[in-house]
Formats: C-alpha cells, sequence, structure tokens
C-alpha cells in the first residue's frame, strides 16, 4: 500500500528521511481492525519523529501519522484515537506509562490503510467531512485538554495563546471562544495572522507585547521563546498548560513568580477517548470545524512536511490517500 514514512532521521535536516512509496499491509493483532484511510492531518509531532524525537533508529521503517479518519472493516465511518494504552490499561489513556502515540511504536496513518486496537474508534459524526474530522485527534484533542481539563477555562475568562497560526493555537482560539472566553493571541508576524481574528480571537499581539492586562491562563506551545512571556502575563494565582515546546525547552523559568503568585504550572498531553467523543459531539453541535489550510494528495507528503518546517502553515495541513 502507499503510504509517508520515516526512512531515516536527522535532527537538523527532517525532510532527508521522509519517503513516499510502497510499504506492507498493516498487520492486524487480535483485538485491533483495519481502517481505510480517508483522511490524514499533519502535526508538528511528525516533524519530531524525523528529527527522531520520540522515534529511534530500531523502529525505521515507520510511517507516520497520528490522526486519521476513514472507515473501519464493517463499513463504519470513523475517527481513530491515537494514544494506544496498555491492553490492561482502565484509567485515564495519557497517564499509562506505557502509552504511545501511532507512528511511534505501531505505524501511523500516513497510508491507505493503518491498524489500531478496537476501542480507539469513535464514530464519525455526519456532519463533519473525512477532512475536518482527521484534523480533530491530536491537535483538537490537545487543545481542548488544555483548556477545559487541565485550566478548566470558565465563561468570561481571559485566556492567552501563545503563537497564532499553529494547529494547537488555532484549535485553542476556536474551542475557547465557543466556551464563551476572551482570547488572546500572540504571533510573530501578527499582520500574516490577522485571520485569526475571524476564528474567535478578540485580540491580537506580537510575541513578547505587554499585554493591557494580566490573563486567567495561557496556553503554551511554543516554549523558551514565550515562556517568559507567559509567566509574567498570568494574574496571582493564574494556570499556565504547556503541551509543546517548538522553540525549544531552555527558557528562564521566573520561579519567583510562580510562587510569589502562587501560580499553576500544569503539563498536558493530547486527550483521552472520551474527551475526543465529547469534542466531536461539540463540534457536530456548535457548527465549529478546524480551520484547514490545506488539502493535498498523500503523493505530495513532502510539501506539506516543508510547509511545516517552514512555519508557513495556518491551521491543518490535511493528507488524502489515493482509494
Ligand atoms: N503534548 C501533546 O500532546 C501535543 C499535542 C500536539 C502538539 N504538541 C506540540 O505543540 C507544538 C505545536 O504543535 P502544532 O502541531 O500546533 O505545530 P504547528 O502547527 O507547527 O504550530 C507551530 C506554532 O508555534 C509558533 N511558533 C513556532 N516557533 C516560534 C517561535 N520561535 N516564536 C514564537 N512562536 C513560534 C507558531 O506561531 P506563529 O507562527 O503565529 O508565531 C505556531 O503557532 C509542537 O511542539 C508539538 O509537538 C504537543
Amino acid at each position: 500500500m502507499f503510504a509517508a514514512y520515516a526512512s531515516k532521521l536527522d535532527a537538523d535536516d527532517p525532510l532527508a528521511g521522509l519517503t513516499v512509496g510502497e510499504r506492507p499491509e498493516p498487520e492486524v493483532p487480535a483485538g485491533w481492525m483495519t481502517v481505510t484511510v480517508r483522511a490524514a492531518a499533519l502535526n508538528h509531532h511528525d516533524l519530531w519523529s524525523l528529527r527522531g524525537v520520540g522515534l529511534d533508529e530500531s523502529r525505521l521503517p515507520m510511517i507516520l501519522g497520528c490522526d486519521a479518519a476513514g472507515v473501519d472493516e464493517d463499513g463504519n465511518d470513523v475517527v481513530v484515537h491515537a494514544v494506544i494504552s496498555d491492553p490492561d490499561w482502565r484509567d485515564d489513556e495519557t497517564l499509562d506509562p506505557r502509552r504511545s502515540l501511532l507512528s511511534e511504536r505501531h505505524p501511523g496513518t500516513f497510508a491507505q490503510r493503518v491498524a489500531v486496537p478496537r476501542r480507539n474508534l469513535v464514530p464519525k459524526p455526519a456532519g463533519l467531512t473525512f477532512e475536518e474530522a482527521a484534523c480533530l485527534p491530536t491537535a483538537w484533542l490537545t487543545a481542548y485538554r488544555m483548556l477545559f481539563t487541565q485550566a478548566q477555562v470558565r465563561p468570561g475568562q481571559t485566556v492567552l495563546v501563545q503563537g497564532a497560526g499553529g494547529g494547537v493555537a488555532t484549535a485553542l482560539v476556536a474551542l475557547g471562544s465557543a466556551a464563551g472566553a476572551r482570547m488572546w493571541v500572540t504571533s510573530r508576524d501578527p499582520d500574516g495572522a490577522a485571520r485569526i481574528l475571524d476564528s474567535g480571537a478578540d485580540r491580537l499581539f506580537a510575541s513578547g507585547e505587554r499585554l493591557p492586562e494580566r490573563v486567567d491562563a495561557v496556553m503554551e506551545t511554543v516554549g523558551a521563546a514565550t515562556w517568559q512571556h507567559s509567566v509574567r502575563s498570568l494574574r496571582p494565582g493564574g494556570t499556565l498548560v504547556v503541551s509543546g515546546a517548538t522553540s525549544g525547552y531552555a527558557a528562564d523559568t521566573e520561579l519567583n513568580r510562580v510562587f510569589f503568585l502562587q501560580l499553576r504550572v500544569l503539563g498536558s498531553t493530547m486527550g483521552t477517548r472520551d474527551e475526543l467523543v465529547r469534542l466531536l459531539a461539540l463540534c457536530e453541535r456548535s457548527g465549529l470545524r478546524p480551520v484547514v489550510h490545506g488539502v493535498l494528495p498523500l503523493e505530495q507528503a513532502s510539501d506539506g512536511f516543508a510547509a511545516m518546517d517552514r512555519g508557513d502553515v495556518f491551521g491543518k495541513i490535511v493528507f488524502v490517500p489515493s482509494s
């Protein structure tokens, strides 16, 4: 079958290890099922994999991709939950120490077919297209958990999102706005990111710009480049949720502010199957839809990866395999 996969790892030149071509059909262990992929969305995770973060040489070649929507063996339209936990794990899947994401240990979704545990399949709401549904299981699920499970954002609160254009960032703005929060956003390129105002942001600031007032919560995926600004933007007792560090890990911690202002700093990773079910229901009922930067045939996957590597993406890039 046709797939986009990591054939080698290179921390400095991730695109050098991306290959598109034939791979064997997926193996289907007991309790798993094959899904015919109709759409699969690109995440920064896929670039990290090509850099060797979360993926090691011994697992190559590895089909990339966490997100998919497609059709299962019984003909049902489904969305794939990408968090693969131990079969005996009964708690929150994101807390299983042995969990992995599709494409870390098991072949991912950038292929004509993918095998997943049956319990990782969630019905696709009829109102969402395959392309829209494929954007939800990683970026949107992460945003949902950051806002509602971790920060417990309330209607009327003010939330700062660092980095306007990203897949997680655009999801945070859309979801927070739908929940009645006032959403403020920063960008390295505020002119280029002005369209974020159309998707629910109340105000847009340049990265690092002083805010008119302190906020209740900050959503961080950028990391070192924005960390200080995030800590300094919070009101006493405010909450900082971090799920990524695209620009690096090494930043001034501002620990004095963390304890003196009694800030809550919470990590967040992906989300549970139940949270994905609720997210899908929210999108179906509210009419919320992901911002799709572009849809490409899977054969052109390298163009999508290159755009993300350049930081030249607003919303999600979706790949469509030929049937
Ligand atoms: N823990 C989890 O479960 C989880 C889930 C999803 C994603 N993540 C992580 O979260 C991060 C974002 O993921 P994504 O898929 O949304 O990536 P993406 O679509 O490539 O977005 C990158 C974002 O980072 C901003 N940015 C990048 N470099 C920056 C810099 N030097 N200074 C300021 N802003 C910068 C961009 O905003 P502007 O261009 O507007 O400035 C943009 O919002 C990644 O590191 C990813 O691995 C983690």
